[in-house]
């Protein structure tokens, strides 16, 4: 499955460099005019070898030969790339346009052999080329531009199955008028629904407190952070300043002092260690008699050692009707599904075990597809991941979900996915952002739309790209957004969305995430940065270094290609 993945995502990076070389084409004529040849000829060889790449995908081979000659094939692409970008970066700033004229017509030239005699050697092995769009599983530009076209995106309050059962204990526990403080808990493995459970109940049931506050603790989450965080949804958001010059003990003293004499709810959302609970009780007083602190958690130990007292609400996973209801769903989010997908559909319902996330994961892939036989493939799929794993944990199987919905990813779209993995768990994904940064990268073609000739800018082609990822859901959308992609703010990711999102693009080679926890890297030393020891012995090129500051620790993150 590795070369699978691998001969994908260098199908993936040879479109995005013929598409950019298209693009620099258009939008650079002038500069690229006296060797506007050359790089057209480069362009239909990069073409021609994208054919074989498909050959090697369809093939599947396991073979070291093979795995490094598509190796080769990325390289090259980037380089590609490269020696155009560096011609027009330099022509612009140049007089001597002749003498960068030669320059990039002999590096143009030694391009062209590499994938001479990359295609030859692919020959030698028996790989032959493709004609576009006959091999793999890519889903077509008209298909996504179809997408672009339909509904909103945000259905999931009406989506929610079978939780009454769980509201009404959950509701029950929450609302219990007991003198002391009380902790309850929703307690399950990732993807159960725990956090939709405690949304849906946290919701209806606020309004019966003084105060009430949700949190969201990732799993490295700094206490003063969290301190910050409740304090601002508690005096509001023109608080945040000071309250980020204050240190942490006087958080805690000042949150203290705002809950004690309030009837109190929190929520803990996803807190994962006893070590953690530990860390902010401090700032937890009493309260007023019925406060509740709620947390969800993958660790049922945490509650109970928290609070022996504490009774776990636990939702259950679904039954087989119920997934298949959910697949449907999202399947066919216009309602309608034709009796003859129903077998398939059910026996891929069995095989999520009963876990909503798996189960919505598949059916945003699925909703990709309208055939048949598309359905049959996929549950071959799903079949021979759940194999693999079947000696392993019992859910283990919601891991290859999620990996299966990165594979059947068009090209297009799967850098702009693995990009979304070098966000902070807890930070917010803000769409503006977002869409800026992927154009800003090239992951953005110009498009045209089908049957007109009138050009989408690359803002709406961006969107129509997280339209299609939240479609797929691989992003989720905060509730409350259902104005369609025009309404989405932010865009959240499930944790395990994000986990299998970063151990990608590590394996890819798209990115790294460094973590610095204890050492503050001084923004006057940043060039310190790049004596980072592993950093250039590993690395040949950087394409962008993103600095991310959380109050109290600073990330960085590193993209290469
Ligand atoms: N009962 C349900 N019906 C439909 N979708 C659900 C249900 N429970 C969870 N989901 C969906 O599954 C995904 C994972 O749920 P989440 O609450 O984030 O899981 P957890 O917090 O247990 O990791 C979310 O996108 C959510 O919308
Ligand atoms: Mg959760």
């Amino acid at each position: 499955m590795a070369e699978f993945v691998f001969t994908k995502l260098a199908e993936s990076v040879l479109s995005q460099t013929v598409e950019r070389i298209s693009e620099l084409l258009m939008q650079e004529a002038a500069s690229l005019k006296s060797v506007r040849d050359d790089v057209v000829l480069l362009q239909d060889e990069l073409r021609s070898l994208k054919g074989f790449v498909k050959d090697a995908d369809s093939k599947q081979e396991h073979d070291l030969r093979l795995r490094e000659l598509v190796r080769q094939v990325k390289d090259v692409a980037s380089d590609a790339e490269d020696v155009i970008e560096n011609y027009i970066h330099e022509v612009a700033s140049s007089y001597i346009k002749a003498f960068h004229n030669k320059s990039v017509r002999a590096q143009i030239s030694f391009v062209r052999e590499r994938i001479k005699v990359i295609i030859s050697s692919m020959q030698i092995y028996g790989i032959a080329s493709v004609a576009a769009g006959e091999a793999g599983t890519s889903s077509s530009m008209a298909e996504l531009q179809r997408s672009l076209r339909r509904s909103s995106p945000n259905e999931e309050d009406k989506d929610l199955i079978s939780l009454d059962e769980s509201t009404r204990a959950l509701t029950e526990e929450l609302t219990k008028e007991e003198d002391q403080l009380c902790i309850v808990s929703v307690v399950g493995m990732g993807g159960l629904g725990k956090t939709t459970l405690a949304k849906k109940v946290f919701k209806n049931v606020k309004h019966r407190f003084d105060t009430a506050a949700w949190v969201f603790l990732s799993q490295r989450f700094v206490p003063k952070d969290v301190f910050i965080e409740i304090l601002t949804q508690i005096l509001g958001k023109d608080k945040i300043e000071k309250l980020n010059a204050l240190k942490e003990h006087h958080l805690i003293e000042l949150l203290k002092e705002e809950l004690k004499e309030k009837r109190y709810l929190v929520v803990l959302d996803d807190i994962w260690t006893i070590a953690a609970w530990d860390s902010i009780k401090l700032a937890f007083p009493q309260g007023k008699k019925g406060s509740k602190l709620l947390f969800t958690t993958r660790n049922r130990e945490v509650a109970t050692s928290a609070d022996p007292s504490s009774s776990p609400v636990e939702p259950r996973v679904l039954k087989v009707e119920e997934s298949w209801e959910l697949l449907q769903r999202k399947a066919f989010p216009r309602g309608g599904c034709r009796p003859e997908f129903k077998e398939l559909g059910m026996e891929m319902a069995q095989k999520c075990g009963g876990l909503p996330l798996a189960v919505i994961v598949l059916g945003g892939l699925l909703s990709t597809k309208s055939l048949l036989d598309e359905w049959k493939r996929v549950l071959g799929d799903v079949k021979s991941y759940m194999n693999k794993v079947q000696s392993h944990q019992q859910y283990e199987g919601v891991n290859e979900i999620l990996a299966l919905s990165y594979y059947d990813l068009p090209y297009y779209l799967k850098p702009c996915f693995l990009y979304l993995g070098n966000f902070p768990e807890d930070s917010e994904m803000h769409k503006r952002q977002l869409v800026r940064l992927w154009i800003g990268e090239g992951f953005i073609p110009t498009l045209t739309t089908s049957g007109d000739t009138k050009q989408r800018s690359k803002e709406q082609v961006a969107e129509g790209y997280l339209e299609e990822l939240i479609r797929r859901c691989m992003v989720q959308v905060d509730e409350g957004d259902d104005t369609g992609i025009s309404g989405v703010k932010t865009c959240p990711m499930h944790d395990l969305m994000r986990d299998m999102c970063t151990s990608k693009a590590r394996e890819e080679n798209f990115a790294q995430i460094i973590q610095q926890n204890s050492t503050w890297i001084d923004g006057a030393t940043i060039t310190a940065l790049f004596k980072y020891e592993d950093l250039m012995d590993k690395q040949q090129s950087i394409r962008s270094i993103f600095l991310h500051r959380a109050q109290s620790c600073t990330l960085l993150f590193e993209f290469f290609y």
